[in-house]
Formats: structure tokens, sequence, C-alpha cells
């Protein structure tokens, strides 16, 4: 596995610190009627508290599988997920999902209604106190003004908003950002990365960030895991400060090494598909 250092090594391994969340040789299969297939084959990383931890591969690769696993929907055919120490078995609310899809609101609840519900149903909070840490979430992506409107009456960079202040208001030990601002124009997209890490810069949460774009995974992370193609293994993990740093093993901008590696699988890239 390729490590490289950058100048700023803000956001590399601590040292004597435990992982927050740490994915162990994990294998994931999906077992079909005629196929097993294999999904991730032994993939390791660390996540330590305040990360912005990206996967990032190509399309099949399993980055939303492994996520599937770290939110406790999936087991492991090998292997193990711990957080904070204990087994991941089930899921629960201290591993909250962001996804792409604009439709992740409840559409017969205002803003403010999804993010209480949100926060009283996961036994997080009731009453006055959800109200108001619903509120002060609301606030933090700037739709206060739209704290009683329905999702229908909301664009779709505001739905992934309100998606995002609810899945923080839950104060979860790991928020898991399955390419939420995919589906979003050029522009919003990129507005949506830079409020992204302002909100970070606040609150330092742990985010695990799921792309396949190479420059938002060099924007957004702080690590960067490298995927290859289709059964998912660890390719490498970079150190990443979030601007382009030049890797001094190579002298290559981070970007282009990452283009460099992911292009390098096209040629290898095969179908494993197990019958069975
Ligand atoms: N429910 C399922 N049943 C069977 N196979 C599945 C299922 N979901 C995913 N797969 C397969 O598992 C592999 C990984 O899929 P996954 O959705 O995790 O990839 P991904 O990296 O998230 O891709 P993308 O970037 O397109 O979202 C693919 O080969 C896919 O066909
Ligand atoms: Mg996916």
């Amino acid at each position: 596995m390729l490590q490289t250092t950058p100048a700023n090594i803000q956001g590399a391994t601590p040292v004597g610190v435990p992982p927050l969340l740490q994915v162990s040789g994990v294998t994931l299969q999906y077992k079909t009627k005629q196929h097993l297939v294999t999904a991730t084959y032994k993939v390791s990383f660390d996540v330590y508290q305040s990360d912005r931890f990206v996967l990032l591969g190509p399309s099949g690769c399993g980055k939303s599988t492994l996520l599937k696993a770290i939110g406790g929907y999936m087991t492991p055919t090998e292997g193990s997920i711990w957080l904070k120490g204990a087994p991941v078995t089930k899921p629960g609310p201290d591993r909250v999902f962001v996804f792409q899809e604009f439709d992740q609101l409840l559409p017969w609840k205002t803003v403010k209604q999804n993010v209480v519900f949100a926060l009283t149903s996961s036994r997080k909070l009731r009453g006055k106190a959800a109200d108001e840490k619903a509120l002060q979430y609301i606030d933090k992506v700037g739709l206060t003004k739209f704290a009683n409107s329905y999702p229908h009456t909301l664009s779709g960079g505001m739905k992934q908003r309100v998606a995002i202040a609810r899945a923080m208001a839950m104060e979860p030990d790991v928020l898991l950002m399955d390419e939420p601002f995919a589906a979003l124009d050029a522009l919003t997209r990129r507005k949506m990365q830079e409020e992204l890490l302002q909100l970070w810069s606040d609150t330092r949460f742990t985010v695990l960030f799921v792309t396949h774009s190479i420059p938002e995974a060099t924007l957004i992370g702080n690590r960067i895991l490298l995927l290859s193609p289709h059964p998912g293994q660890v390719k490498a993990e970079l150190n990443s400060d979030g601007s382009d740093p030049v890797s001094p093993s190579t002298g290559k901008k981070l970007s282009d090494s990452i283009h460099d590696m992911l292009f390098a699988d096209r040629v290898e890239e095969q179908e494993v598909v197990h019958h069975g």
C-alpha cells in the first residue's frame, strides 16, 4: 500500500490515540439467486476523531456497501468493524447517513419537523430540547427562514442542507455521507462543499465521505482511501490538507497521483463474480 505524506500533515495519524472507527480486513458479499458478488475484499482502514475521511473509487468498487456495513445494515463475510472499541452489529444513532437523493426528507413534515422527528424517534431528545437543537442546526445550514417550509418548496441544495442539519443535530460519532452532493449542479455542489468545510471547522465532527470525484476528495478529505475497481480493495491511503499539496515522494500534485493510480486500474480491471 502506498503512503504519501504531504508537507502539511493536518489529519495525519495521531500518535497514541485509538481510532474512533476501525475497519479491519472487511470482505462484503451479496448473495443473489445466481451469484455471490464480492463487493469489497479485505478492506482495512482507521478513522480518527474529527477526520474528514474520504472513500474514493470508481463506480461499483463497494463504497456504498462499506458505508452500509459501517451503518450496521450488513454483516461482513470476513473481518470486523469497531466503533469506539465495540463491534458494530446493528444500526444506531451513533452513525447517521446523508445520501445523494433529494427525497430523504419526510414530505409531510416541515424542515423543523423533519429534524425534530429524527431527534425524538432516536430518543436523543424530546419536547423543547429537541425543538431548540433542531433550530440550532437549521440555523447552522442557513435555513432559519425556511424552518416551517415543506420539502417540496425547497431546491435540491436546500433539501441537502436539511438532510445535513438533521444528521448533524443527531450528533453522531460518525457522519456517513454517500455522495451527498453528486446530484447537484456544479455551482451549488461547490458551495455545499465549502459550507461542509465551514461546518466542520465550527464543530469538528467526524465524517466518512464517499465520492468518485477526485477534486471533491482532495477538497473535502484530510485523509483519502483509494479503492481499486470491483471488488474494492485498498489501493492507497493518502493524507491531504485539502489544498492539493505536492507529494514529496513523487513531486506530483495529489490529484495527479490519484488520477494516475485510478487510470492504472483500467488496464487491470476485471469482473470477479463467483458462482455458487
Ligand atoms: N443489493 C445488491 N445485490 C447484489 N449486488 C449488489 C447489491 N448492491 C450492490 N451490489 C454490487 O456490489 C458491488 C458494489 O456496489 P456499491 O453500490 O457498493 O458500489 P459503489 O462503489 O457505491 O458504486 P457507485 O459509485 O456507482 O455508487 C457492485 O458490483 C454492485 O453491483
Ligand atoms: Mg455508491
